[in-house]
């Protein structure tokens, strides 16, 4: 059998811990590590990750067979640890043996007493007076930087890079060092300047409450990133507030806003002549596990709620109840912009507001661009096994 690979993907796993026991026991496989941990593996998830060229393909590290390739009687007949440390499965159906690496192996165990750490820190004006800030010109050198701006985004749901040059497309360029750009009906990018004829409050010069933009899609966009170019106008800072912590702060302290809030249907729709956008879904969207994972909610977006009174009653006063806390002072951090400055912030999550501005006291120039959640992290995974690349000693890469 063709052992190149060495696990059933790009990733790199650092071998951690030793395999001190495995035993077949039928339809699975359990290991003892040398830490006093156990795991178990079904022999299912073993076989379809098997690193071998006739389950994964060489190139692609993707599998190319089906569940239904493998009998429904599958059982480990045996199992041994090598001298280099990985795990031998023989299986009771056509000889067929598979060598798994044991950091592969670790880092999918199941282990019940782990901790399932989330990178996300919920903050409140007393938490984070100014988004965590890094030099512009080192992050665009230096993919440490980089990544400890992207990884301060992931965590915070907003961040700053400063002293900028002032040079046309370096927004672009820094997005697009992330992943895609997400267009939008405002285009490929937008500058946040007074129209004659606006297509959205954001351009004009009047105050804007906290809000996201986009929950008009369904997917909204997860990403937005304001790089100031010019700045002299009186007022317009910014007022950022993270929805995740007046989420849960609700989720504990007005049960039944939080409620509606997890379970009413609103409907977003855009006001604009040449475009009709429409979603639906509730204020804090939630994952099964009951975490809040994103916000949907802008006041002049919002659709009549089309639902019995009674609903109507307690959505409208739930919405109320969160518009209050959005526009607290216990939860706003004032951003000034300044130019040279590249504030980045999840859509889904910090929602962003702006303190109205004297559209003839001066000038101000700020460039737009949206992108996507899922582009950040895995930015952020290939930059960290690029750093786990350089610095796991070769010893632990089996
Ligand atoms: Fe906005």
């Amino acid at each position: 059998m063709n052992q190149n690979l060495k696990t059933p993907d790009f990733d790199v796993w650092p071998i951690t811990h030793k395999i001190v026991q495995a035993e077949a026991k039928g339809a699975s496989v359990r290991i003892g590590w040398d830490d006093g941990q156990v795991s178990d593996y079904h022999a299912f998830l073993l076989r379809e990750n098997s690193p071998d060229e006739a389950t994964i393909h060489p190139l692609s590290r993707e599998s190319i067979i089906s569940p239904l390739d493998l009998p429904d009687d599958l059982k480990c007949e045996d199992v041994t640890v090598d001298d280099q440390g990985a795990l031998l499965v023989t299986w009771s159906h056509g000889g067929h043996v598979s060598r798994y690496n044991p950091g592969w192996l670790r880092a999918h165990g199941w282990f019940e007493a782990e901790q399932h750490s989330s990178p996300v820190v919920l903050w409140a004006a007393a938490d984070l007076a100014e988004p965590p800030t890094f030099d512009g010109p080192a992050a665009l050198k230096d993919d440490g930087v980089f990544l400890a701006w992207l990884e301060a985004l992931q965590t915070y749901g907003v961040a700053r890079l400063t002293n900028l040059p002032q040079e046309d497309g370096l927004l672009e360029h820094v997005v697009e060092r992330i992943g895609p750009v997400r267009e939008s009906n405002f285009g490929r990018s937008y500058t946040l300047e007074i129209k004659d004829d606006p297509d959205s409050n954001a351009f004009t010069s009047a105050p804007l409450l906290q809000h996201m933009d986009m929950p008009t899609r369904e997917c909204p966009h997860g990403l937005q990133f304001l790089f100031c170019r010019k700045n002299t106008a009186q007022g317009g800072e910014g007022l950022y507030c993270d929805g995740y912590r007046i989420a849960e702060d609700m989720r504990t302290e007005e049960p039944e806003h939080f409620h509606s809030l997890t379970t009413d249907i609103w409907e977003h729709n855009n006001r604009a002549k040449t475009s009709s956008y429409r979603a639906s879904g509730p204020v804090f969207e939630t994952a099964p596990s009951g975490a809040v994972t994103g916000l949907r909610i802008t006041s002049w977006l919002r659709a009549p709620l089309k639902a019995p009174l009674e609903v109507q009653d307690r959505a409208y006063r739930a919405v109320r109840a969160f518009t209050a806390r959005a526009q607290d002072d216990r939860y706003l951090m004032r951003i000034t912009y300044r130019p040279g400055d590249l504030l980045a912030f999840d859509n889904r999550r910090a929602l962003h507001g702006r303190a109205g501005y004297d559209a003839h006291g001066g000038e101000r120039f700020i460039e737009g661009i949206y992108a996507d959640r899922d582009d950040l992290y895995s930015k952020i995974r290939t930059l960290k096994r690029a750093q786990t690349l350089k610095t796991a000693p070769l010893e632990t890469q089996l």
